[in-house]
């Protein structure tokens, strides 16, 4: 079989002591960093699978819908295999790195006037043609690769952790984490399995609400998303896992983002922030059953953060405050820090 890869995986699972010490009672918070993937974002677990498979079967072009990180990295593993790749994108709704990405890497670039969820239906039908392979996490062997994340956690740890925590979108990724530590588990490589938590964007939290949201909407565009793909799959996740699905709020969100940064020296897109801003709406909330104030004493809790600061720069370059030169002399440079 033809393996197409970049280098994917074999992330960081970077202990965190503040936000350890934040939730207190001796537990040990990780972030596992999957932003430092070949293209930025956690997709290229699955994509390294699903285009080698798909080029074990002969196809020469592939398809997906994408709020942009399966797009860029598509793209990529396309450019990789040498087929051509097409990505329809919501118009003026993809953060300008990723864009970015997917015109660098040469795809066929479709905007439509429509959301994420319009896209991924227009994909389904044109899958349908047989001309594409669609490689939106609908396509189980992006799930199969993506699984080893669940892999790595346990093999760092010695065992899985108390609680999962990630942002939610379409749903793929918490779907294929709960099949990597189930697998895992039946193959008594663990001793047990997380209760997976899901944050979803407050303005686009349908399986939160248990109903399909027709204009989602928040800053976190990665996870603009109304109608999952994978929603039934995640809502077993959740409950078989006895985890939780829970909101973020867009401020909550950039706090959490610049919180990471600037505590942990860990820059992440807005979206992947929102399993950061869920963990201190956690330990904030007293909430008994969306709380971890009684969280069991020494518990371990990873979470992960799926995409690359440097993808989204469009909030943060609102935030810099313009550079005015200054002359070239240490003097004048003194002033300026104050020393
Ligand atoms: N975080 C980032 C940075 C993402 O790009 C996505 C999804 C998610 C989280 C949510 O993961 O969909 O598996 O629940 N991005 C998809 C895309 C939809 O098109 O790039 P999920």
């Amino acid at each position: 079989m033809p393996i197409i890869s970049l280098g994917e995986g074999n992330t960081p699972l970077i202990y965190s002591p503040r936000l350890s010490e934040r939730v207190g009672h001796a537990c040990e918070v990780f972030v596992k960093n999957e932003g430092v993937n070949p293209t930025g974002s956690f997709k290229d677990r699955g994509m390294t699978v699903d285009v080698s498979k798909a080029v074990e079967r002969g196809t020469t072009a592939l398809i997906c819908a994408s709020t942009g990180n399966t797009s860029a990295s598509a793209a990529a593993y396309a450019a990789r295999a040498g087929i051509s790749c097409v990505v329809i994108l919501p118009a003026g709704k993809i953060a300008t790195g990723k864009l970015l990405q997917a015109f660098a890497y040469g795809a066929k670039i479709v905007a439509i006037d429509g959301n994420f969820d319009d896209a991924l239906r227009i994909v389904r039908e044109l899958g349908e043609t047989g001309h594409f392979t669609i490689v939106n996490s609908i396509n189980p062997d992006r799930i199969a690769g993506q699984k080893t994340a669940a892999f790595e956690v346990v093999d760092e740890l010695g065992d899985a952790p108390d609680f999962h925590l990630l942002p939610v979108g379409n749903a793929g990724n918490i779907t294929a984490y709960w099949v990597g530590y189930r697998e895992y588990l039946a193959h008594e490589t663990s001793t047990k399995l997380p209760a997976m938590i899901g944050f979803q964007a407050m303005g686009a939290a349908p399986i939160f609400h248990g109903r399909i949201i027709e204009n989602p909407e928040t800053i976190a565009s990665a996870i603009r998303i109304g109608n999952p793909a994978s929603w039934k799959q995640a809502r077993a996740a959740i409950v078989e896992s006895r985890g939780a699905i829970d909101i973020v709020s867009d401020e909550e969100i950039l706090t959490a983002q610049k919180w990471l940064a600037q505590n942990e020296g860990i820059f992440v897109e807005p979206a992947s922030a929102a399993s950061i801003a869920g963990l201190f709406k956690w330990c904030d909330s007293a909430d008994s059953a969306r709380s971890f104030q009684k969280i069991r004493e020494a518990s371990r809790i990873v979470c992960t953060v799926t995409g690359h600061g440097l993808k989204d720069p469009d909030v943060i370059l609102g935030r810099m405050t313009e550079l005015k030169p200054i002359a070239a002399s240490v003097m004048d440079v003194r002033r300026a820090i104050e020393l």
